[in-house]
Parts: C-alpha cells; structure tokens; sequence
C-alpha cells in the first residue's frame, strides 16, 4: 500500500496529463456523470486526483468532497479548485458519517485497489438511501481486455475469464469480486496505469452492489482505441468482434468493452 501511495506523490506529470485530458476523456461516461451530479446537492470524489472532475460538477449551493490517499494530489487540487473541498485520506475509513452523500463516484480508481471490495462498500456505507453510486473504471478483467501489468499466458486467462463468467452465470447477487490481481511494474519508468494492482470488471460488479443492497440504473461500456500500437490493434479486433456481439444485445459481450460505466442505486434497508 505504502509504495503505491509513494507512486501517487511521485508523478505529478500524471496528474498534469489528467488536468489537460479529464475533460475530453470518455465524454459520454461524463455526461452521465454530471447528470447525475444536476440532482445532486453533497457529492464525494472518491481518489479525486488533481480535482479536475470534481471541478466539472460545480452548482449552486453544491458540497463538493475530493479524498485521495496522495498529499501531491491533493496539494495540487487546493491549489487549483477553490469551490471544492480536498482531503487526505488513509485509503480505507472515508471520514464522513453514514448516508451523509447523494452521489458517490470515481474514476479510474478501482484497477488501483488492494482492496477494492472494502472501497466500495465504504462508498455504500456513506451513500443516502436512494442516493447515488457512480464508477468510471477500464474494464481490464473483461474477455478482451487486459492490464498493461497482467503477465502470463493469454488463451489461460481467456479461459479463466470464461469459466469465472459461467460459473456465476445463474447467481444473481455475488459477495466477493473474484477480480484478478497483478503486479504493479513500480521500479521501471511510469507508464499510465503501471501501478495497477487488479483487473475490475463489470459483470461481477454488477452482482457485487446487488448484494450490497444496491439496484443497478445504467451498466454499459464503451469502445474507444487511443493509440494504434501493435497492441492496440489486437485490441482493436477483440473490440470489433465484441462489437459486432453487442450490436445484437448478446450478454455478457455487451459488458466487456473496453471502459465501463456502472451507476447504482442504493435502496433503503
Ligand atoms: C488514475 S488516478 C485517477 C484520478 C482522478 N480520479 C482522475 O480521473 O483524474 C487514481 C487515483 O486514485 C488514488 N487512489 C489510489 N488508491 C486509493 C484509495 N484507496 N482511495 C482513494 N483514492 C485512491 C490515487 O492516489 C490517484 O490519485
């Protein structure tokens, strides 16, 4: 944990990027975002960075809190946002009471989890009832898709990515993620999401906040190629064959794109 945060206060050229890019990034998942954010009156950025999306969601007589576990990230939000709120946080006890939000959301923070299961059902815990959950997140443990940090044979981990999908197909509601873990790549020069710790997906996520007494409003991806590498063109053909799938509405090809979006609900006790 300690090392990952020490990555987070080391790059602030990331953090740079983030501010140039947030905007333009994913605008779809973005709209939906600040629609939600349109009804909402106190909102909480759960691993806010710089605070650039944060900032997106200004309003009238808004309460706006960014927590991050980086001190860089969150010097670099106070300096830049002043009509929002930034806190330090330990990565595990977000320090505000239960039901206090009416949205809770993220952005590609749940790959950066060691514990992403506790993350999100603190999300929940200070979530209102009928309130809002909202994560962004790079669909990594999807079919086609993967980490810059998973190692290891490709065909394997489609198949265990098959037989995970089958084994929960008839469960409606599931209590852990079964998300692969990776290694991060901390010691080599910083690449983006090098630092990633595990692969989210959005199927057993779907189930997951089920069960944690949430009703799922929008469960989508998106397909997007930034860069045409090699890899990237593989990718790319993973992305028209899931397309080609999605286009005739066959689960779960819909969920496996490449960035998800997922918003639930959570419903009274
Ligand atoms: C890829 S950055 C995304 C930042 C911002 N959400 C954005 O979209 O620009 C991931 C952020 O998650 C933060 N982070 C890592 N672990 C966290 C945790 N347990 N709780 C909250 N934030 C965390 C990191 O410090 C980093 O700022």
């Amino acid at each position: 944990m300690n090392k990952i945060i020490n990555c987070w206060n080391r790059h602030s050229h990331y953090y740079k990027i983030a501010a140039e890019t947030n905007p333009y990034q994913n605008k779809k998942a973005l709209n939906i975002l600040i629609n939600y954010a349109k009804q909402s009156n106190k909102i909480l950025d759960l691993g806010c960075g710089e605070g650039s999306i944060l900032n997106m969601l200004q309003g009238n007589k808004k309460e706006l809190i960014g927590l991050d576990v980086s001190s860089l990230a969150i010097k670099l939000a106070r300096s830049k946002h002043e009509n929002c709120k930034f806190i330090k946080y330990n990565g595990r006890n977000i320090p505000f009471k239960d039901n206090y939000f009416d949205l809770v959301y993220s952005t590609y923070v749940l790959e950066h989890l060691a514990n992403p299961e506790e993350y999100i059902q603190e999300a929940i815990r200070v979530t209102r009832n009928n309130g809002f959950i909202l994560f962004i997140f790079p669909n990594y443990g999807s079919l086609v898709f993967k980490s810059p940090c998973f190692k290891g044979s490709l065909i394997k981990r489609s198949i265990r990515v098959f037989v995970k999908y089958l084994r929960n197909i008839n469960k409606r509601t599931l209590s852990r993620l079964y998300w692969d873990r990776t290694r991060p790549m901390l010691d080599i020069e910083y690449k983006p999401d090098y630092d990633t710790l595990c692969e989210p997906d959005l199927i057993t996520l779907i189930k997951f906040l089920r069960n944690h007494n949430c009703s799922i409003e929008i469960a989508k991806t998106f397909w997007k190629i930034e860069n045409f590498s090699k890899k990237a063109i593989i990718n790319f053909l993973g992305q028209l064959f899931v397309l080609f799938f999605w286009l005739i509405k066959i689960p779960p090809l819909k969920y496996w794109g490449l960035t998800a979006l997922i918003v639930a609900k959570k419903n009274k006790p």
